[in-house]
C-alpha cells in the first residue's frame, strides 16, 4: 500500500527520534520515497546524516535554507507529500500545532500540508495525560489529524506508564491500513473469475484449455490488498487460496455462471479472466467410453456466454471481459467491448510466446470506451493487474 507513495516523516525531539530512524528505514523498503524533516531538539539525539543515509535524501531542518531559489521548500514538500507522519510527536510540537505556532521546518510544512497527517505521540507518562497535553491532542484530533496512540511500558525516563512511541512495525501497518481503507476501491465488491473450464465428455474425459488461472488470482490478491471485498470464481487450478479473498470452486462453464449469477447484482466490479468453454458436449456419458475402431465425433453445444449474459444485466457495476486474440487484436477486443457490454476488455495475443496461458509474463493492450487502446510493455501477472486496477480505480473515481 505504501508502494510509489511520498511520505514526509516528521521527527522531534525526544528519545525516541532513535526509534524514527528505523520507521524511515521501514517505509523505504515498504517502497515509499521518504523525505525527513527534523527539529533541532530532534538533532540532539539522531543526526540529519542517519535520515539521509537512510532515505537517500536530503534531510529538512532549516526554513531558511532555501537551497532551490526556484522553490519555497516548505511548501514545496508539503505540497509533494502524500502523507505526513510526526514520529516522534513531542509535547511541544503537538502543543504548537494545536495552537498554529510555526516557528520552525517541521511546524510550516505541517500548516502547509493538505495530505492526511498522523501524530505518534511520544513522552513521559505524566506529560501524556497532563491536561494541556490532552486538550491539545484533542484540539488537533477535532480538526481530522490522527493520532497512533502510544504504548504502555518502561519509559526512558524511568516511569512505568503510557507513551512509549508506537514501535516502526506497528506504524507501518497503521499507516498501511489507512490507505487501504482510503483507496478508491476500499469496500468496493469485486467478482473475479478465473482458470480453465472443464467439460466432461465421460467420467474421466474432459474438454479444457491450458489456463493456470494466475492472471485472475493476481487481480483478485492485488484488488484485496486495496481493500476491495473480493470474491473469487475459480474453475479448476493448482493455486492456494488467497488470504482476505472469498474463493468459490466451480468445474465446468455452466457452474462458473450459476454462481456469478448469483452474486453479481451485489457486485461493483466484474473482472472476467475466466477462460470459459465455449462449447461442451451434448451429452455427458455416464460410463466411461470405450475405444472403438474409427474415428469418434462427439456432438457439442453452446455453452451461455456468461460476460454477455452479465453485459445485458448490467446495471450498475463495471465489466472488464478479457479477449484471447490470435490476430485483429485491437479490432477483436473493441467489438467484444460494443457487443458484451463492456467497460473494459484486456486483450492478449495468445501466439506471443512470453504472454498468455501458462506463462508467468503477459503483454496485453487495454481497450477502453473513448480511449486509444494502451499497448502495455510486457510485465508480470502481477503488474499486469495493477496496471488493471489502476485503471478500475480512475473509472471509480471518474463516476464519484
Ligand atoms: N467468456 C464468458 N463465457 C463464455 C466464454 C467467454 O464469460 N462462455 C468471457 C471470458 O471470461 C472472457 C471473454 O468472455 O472475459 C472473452 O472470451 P473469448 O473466448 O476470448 O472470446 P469470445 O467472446 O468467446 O469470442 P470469440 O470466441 O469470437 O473470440
Amino acid at each position: 500500500m505504501l508502494q510509489h507513495k511520498h511520505i514526509l516523516l516528521g521527527v522531534s525531539g525526544g528519545i525516541a527520534a532513535f526509534k524514527a530512524a528505523a520507521l524511515a528505514s521501514k517505509l523505504t523498503q515498504a517502497g515509499a520515497s521518504v523525505k525527513v524533516i527534523m527539529t533541532e531538539h530532534a538533532k540532539q539525539f539522531v543526526t540529519p546524516l542517519t535520515f539521509q543515509a537512510l532515505t537517500r535524501e536530503r534531510v529538512y531542518d532549516d526554513t531558511f535554507a532555501e537551497k532551490d531559489p526556484e522553490k519555497v521548500a516548505h511548501i514545496d514538500i508539503a505540497d509533494w507529500a502524500d502523507l505526513f507522519i510526526i514520529a516522534p510527536a513531542t509535547a511541544n510540537v503537538i502543543g504548537k500545532a494545536a495552537h498554529g505556532i510555526a516557528d520552525d521546518m517541521l511546524l510550516t510544512t505541517f500548516l502547509a500540508a493538505t495530505c492526511p497527517v498522523y501524530f505518534a505521540p511520544a513522552m513521559n507518562v505524566n506529560m501524556y495525560q497532563h491536561p494541556a497535553v490532552v486538550e491539545n491532542m484533542n484540539t488537533l484530533k477535532e480538526r481530522n489529524y490522527t493520532f497512533i496512540e502510544p504504548g504502555d511500558g518502561y519509559l526512558a525516563c524511568g516511569w512505568v506508564g503510557k507513551g512509549r512511541l508506537a514501535e516502526p512495525d506497528e506504524i507501518v501497518a497503521f499507516l498501511e491500513a489507512e490507505e487501504k481503507a482510503h483507496t478508491p476501491l476500499a469496500g468496493k465488491k469485486l467478482l473475479v473469475t478465473a482458470g480453465p473450464t472443464y467439460e466432461y465428455v465421460d467420467p474421466v474425459r474432459v474438454f479444457t484449455n491450458p489456463s493456470t488461472g494466475k492472471m485472475g488470482f493476481a487481480v483478485a490478491a492485488e484488488a484485496a490488498a486495496m481493500g476491495a471485498d473480493v470474491t473469487l470464481i475459480a474453475g479448476p487450478v493448482h493455486l492456494n487460496a488467497l488470504p482476505g479473498v472469498k474463493r468459490i470452486n466451480v468445474t465446468t462453464a455452466e457452474e462458473m455462471y450459476n454462481e456469478v449469477t448469483k452474486i453479481y447484482s451485489s457486485m461493483d466490479i466484474v473482472v472476467k479472466s475466466a477462460a470459459v468453454a465455449d462449447y461442451k458436449p451434448k451429452t455427458i456419458l455416464a460410463q466411461k467410453a470405450k475405444k472403438q475402431n474409427g474415428d469418434m465425433d462427439i456432438p457439442m453445444e453452446r455453452t451461455k456466454d456468461i460476460l454477455a449474459e452479465l453485459g445485458k444485466k448490467k446495471t450498475h457495476q463495471l465489466l472488464i471481459g478479457f479477449a484471447a486474440e490470435s490476430n485483429n487484436i485491437v479490432e477483436y477486443a473493441k467489438d467484444k467491448l460494443e457487443r458484451k457490454n463492456l467497460d473494459m476488455v484486456i486483450a492478449n495475443n495468445i501466439t506471443s510466446e512470453d504472454a498468455g496461458f501458462r506463462s508467468e509474463t503477459n503483454r496485453v493492450i487495454i481497450v477502453q470506451r473513448e480511449q486509444n487502446p494502451e499497448d502495455m510493455p510486457l510485465m508480470t501477472k502481477t503488474e499486469t493487474a495493477k496496471e488493471i486496477l489502476a485503471r478500475i480505480e480512475n473509472m471509480l473515481i471518474k463516476d464519484a
